[in-house]
């Protein structure tokens, strides 16, 4: 049989941070109140699109395998804010990488995108169709955003990872997957003006309605990810006692709390950086998963579960089994251009903008 081993892992966060305290400069909010509804302290701002954030990433992947971008077969690239529908985002990256010899494709299930880019790859190499593949989670947030929102504006950032994954006949990569879809609960977590049926209607591309219920989704999260947990860990015949570290999506640290007392899981063994970077939506579960790995949270040969949720209402959950190669072979010196500005200065100049666009 034919696995897909990770054998690359990368991570680009912008540079630029909006702090919980500069939030509150121009929404009525404070740190308290996001630290403790949430457990978000700051989150990046991209001054790149999002193609960019990918590439560096890739480029960083590439070189924890100690592979040349002509190795790679496949981009799936997972996301929700493409900078362009047509081209796709993966042919950017293949562009700016030189990875002519890949196939490249865009997948979009909102929060969920980077780990279903991982099930289609895995599932094309499982099958033959290639050999190995880049799978991404990437998403630049911060322009669509509404920042005169208060019960969005603070949950999201920008950022991206990237996964280098080869065929191998180590039982090794993607050993278990569930995924799905609340479709009946897909208006209760909705960006009204962004898509194909808002064109030639008056409205200014950027000038989106966040229509989120939240405590709506914070249940069906709680369910979505359970459920898929419960499904994956069955498959393998594995209890939650099987799994070495839990990499959950990041939207709320009581969403996390919620489904690891749920599952029954011990708080150490589950991994969080939400302080960090808010919800990164399609890269959130991918960057944590490459910070755990960097940070030696992940074993060799350890079992890793990833649960996740977004829009849709889209959940998966994946069991990982990770090889016994935890540190890079290489790294990559490609970086971000720089940048000169805040994370609330640039959030200032897209509020500016956007502003100018409406007049
Ligand atoms: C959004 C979320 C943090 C709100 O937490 P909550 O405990 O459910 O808070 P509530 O909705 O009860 O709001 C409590 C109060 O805080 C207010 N509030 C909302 N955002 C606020 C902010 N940023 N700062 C201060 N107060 C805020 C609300 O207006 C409400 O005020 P009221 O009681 O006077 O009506 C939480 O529901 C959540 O994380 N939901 C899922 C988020 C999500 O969709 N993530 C993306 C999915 S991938």
């Amino acid at each position: 049989m034919t696995y897909a081993a990770i054998k690359g892992w990368g991570k680009c966060l912008p540079p630029a941070i909006l702090s919980n305290d500069d939030l509150a400069t121009f929404l009525e909010t404070n740190d308290e109140w996001i630290t403790s509804r949430t457990g978000m302290k700051e989150r990046r701002i991209s001054h790149v699109d999002v193609s960019q954030l990918a590439y560096v990433a890739c480029e960083k992947a590439l070189a924890a395998a100690g592979k040349d971008a002509k190795d790679v077969d496949l981009i799936v690239f997972g996301s929700t804010t493409f900078d362009e529908l047509c081209p796709n985002a993966a042919s950017n990256v293949q562009q700016l990488l030189g990875a002519s010899n890949a196939a490249c494709m865009d997948v979009n299930t909102a929060c969920t995108s980077g780990m279903y880019s991982l099930t289609t790859a895995t599932a094309m190499i499982k099958s033959g169709v290639v050999k190995s593949a880049l799978v991404i989670g990437a998403e630049v947030i911060s322009p669509i955003m509404d920042w005169n929102n208060r019960d969005v504006a603070v949950l999201f950032g920008d950022g991206a990872a990237a996964l280098y994954i080869e065929a191998s006949d180590e039982s090794e990569g993607v050993l278990s997957e569930s995924l799905g879809c609340f479709g009946e609960s897909r208006d209760i977590l909705a960006v009204q003006g962004w898509g194909m049926k808002y064109a030639n209607k008056s409205r200014v591309l950027g000038d989106s309605t966040w229509a989120f219920l939240g405590q709506e989704i914070f249940k069906k999260a709680v369910a979505g990810m359970a459920q898929g947990c419960m499904k994956t860990l069955e498959k393998l015949n594995f209890t939650a006692q099987d799994i070495d570290l839990v990499v959950p999506h990041q939207a709320n640290l009581r969403i996390i709390d919620s489904l690891a007392k749920k599952l029954s899981l011990n708080k150490d063994d589950v991994f969080i950086n939400i302080q960090r970077y808010g919800n990164m939506s399609a890269a959130t579960a991918l960057v944590a998963f490459v910070e755990a790995i960097e940070e030696g949270r992940v074993s060799p040969n350890s079992h890793v579960l990833i649960p996740a949720f977004g829009g849709g209402l889209t959940w998966s959950a994946h069991i990982i089994k990770f090889g016994d190669r935890t540190s890079p072979k290489n790294q990559s010196n490609v970086e971000l251009p720089p940048c000169s500005l805040s994370g609330l200065e640039l959030v200032q100049n897209i509020i500016k903008s956007k502003k100018s666009d409406n007049l």
